[in-house]
């Protein structure tokens, strides 16, 4: 399985998704491919926000190798399954998309863990707080993902 986390900026959500991936990746050896990127561009190049950076660390996890980057229409012929934040990514998303094939990989990553409820991660960048939040739901969405994937 080739799988994307993909959020706005690729510096708050999506790398700590990529990197409880990575780690579960690891844990259960799974053999994954593990990527994330951001709509937008506004950080490219940049490392995670350091919010995130210590929430991963806080749970053993080192995400400081990632380096934020711009989701292209490419990335639908590289992973199998391309996990989003929110609608707003999932509208972005969906409009670089070529064909049927790319649109049916884009899904709401919470939709793991609460089936067609259709929640939304929370932005966390505003809100000092959020990070905590975010990474547990994280945590619970990708181990349903990988239960259903593996
Ligand atoms: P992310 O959070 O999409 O979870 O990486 C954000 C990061 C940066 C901005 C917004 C959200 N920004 O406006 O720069």
């Amino acid at each position: 399985m080739k799988v994307l986390a993909v959020c706005l900026g690729n510096i708050c959500r999506s790398p700590l998704a990529e990197g409880i991936l990575a780690h579960k990746n690891q844990a259960y050896s799974l053999g994954w491919e593990v990527d994330s990127a951001g709509t937008a561009a506004y950080h490219v190049g940049e490392l995670p926000d350091p919010r995130s950076i210590s929430m991963a660390a806080k749970y053993g996890i080192d995400i400081t190798n990632q380096r934020a980057r711009q989701f292209k229409a490419i990335d639908f012929d590289r992973f199998d399954k391309i996990l989003v934040m929110d609608r707003s990514n999932y509208g972005n998303v969906l409009s670089l998309a070529r064909n049927e094939e790319d649109r049916k990989k884009v899904e709401l990553i919470l939709n793991y863990s609460k089936p067609g409820a259709d929640k939304e991660v929370p932005d966390p960048y505003w809100d000092d707080n959020g990070f905590e939040h975010v990474y547990q739901l994280l945590d619970e969405a990708t181990e349903v993902f990988i239960k259903e994937n593996s």
